[in-house]
C-alpha cells in the first residue's frame, strides 16, 4: 500500500524517516560486507524501514546467529513484517538497543547495522543512539551505517562524523556507492 511506502512516510515524517526512497541493492551489498556478519553470533539492524538492507544481512549471517531489528515507524513495519516474517522486529526506538539485547538474552551485540537518518537527528538524539550502540557492542564488534554523499557537508552530518570518532576508536569509510539515490557511502566503526 502506498501509505506504508518509505516515500509516503518520508513526506509525513521527514525528520525521522530521512529518505525519499529505500537503499539500493548495491548499497545493501556494501553495508553488509565487512560488517563481520559471517562470524557474528548476534546482529541488530536499526531502522530497517521496509527492509532494503535486510535481505543482504540474511544472506550473509550464520544460520544460528541471533538477528533482530528495531523500527520506530509502524506503517513501514507492516511492510517489513510481510516481507520478512521470520525476522523478529521491535516497534521501539533504537535508543532501547541495550535493553532489547537483554530481552534477547544477549550481554552484547557483535554486529550493528544501521539505516537511521543521522543527519536528520538533533545532537541529543545522535548522542542517545550512539551511546546505546557503543555500550551494546561487543569488544570485537562492528557498527556499520551509511551516509548520503552530501550529508557531511550539512551541520548535523558533520556533527555526526565528529561524534563517531568520540564513540569509536576506529572509523573507516567505504568507497562511494553511486548506484543509490542519492549516492552514499558506509561508515564502519570499531570500539
Ligand atoms: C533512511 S530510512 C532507511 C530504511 C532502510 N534501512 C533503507 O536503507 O532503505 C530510516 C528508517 O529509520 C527509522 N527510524 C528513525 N528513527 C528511529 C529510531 N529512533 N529507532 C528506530 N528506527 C528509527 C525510520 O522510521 C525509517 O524507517
Amino acid at each position: 500500500m502506498i501509505k506504508n511506502s518509505l516515500t509516503f512516510q518520508f513526506l509525513k515524517n521527514p525528520f525521522s524517516v530521512g529518505a525519499v526512497c529505500p537503499s539500493s541493492p548495491e548499497l545493501a551489498q556494501e553495508i553488509s560486507s565487512f560488517a563481520g556478519l559471517e562470524n557474528a553470533s548476534s546482529i541488530a539492524e536499526l531502522g530497517p524501514g521496509t527492509g532494503a538492507l535486510t535481505g543482504a544481512i540474511l544472506n550473509k549471517k550464520a544460520p544460528e546467529a541471533c538477528f533482530f531489528a528495531i523500527e520506530l515507524n509502524l506503517s513501514v513495519l507492516e511492510v517489513f513484517r510481510k516481507k520478512f516474517p521470520s525476522v523478529k522486529v521491535y516497534n521501539e526506538s533504537a535508543a532501547n538497543l541495550a535493553d532489547i539485547a537483554r530481552r534477547e538474552n544477549l550481554t552484547k551485540v557483535d554486529s550493528v547495522i544501521s539505516g537511521l537518518p543521522w543527519a536528520a537527528f538533533p545532537s541529543a538524539l545522535q548522542d542517545e543512539l550512539l551511546s546505546a550502540i557503543s555500550s551494546s557492542l561487543s569488544e570485537e564488534g562492528c557498527f556499520s551505517t551509511f551516509s548520503y554523499l552530501h550529508c557531511p557537508l550539512l551541520p548535523a552530518g558533520k556533527r555526526f562524523r565528529e561524534k563517531l570518532s568520540r564513540y569509536f576508536t576506529r572509523v573507516e569509510t567505504s568507497s562511494i556507492v553511486w548506484k543509490n539515490v542519492p549516492p552514499a557511502f558506509v561508515y564502519r566503526c570499531r570500539k
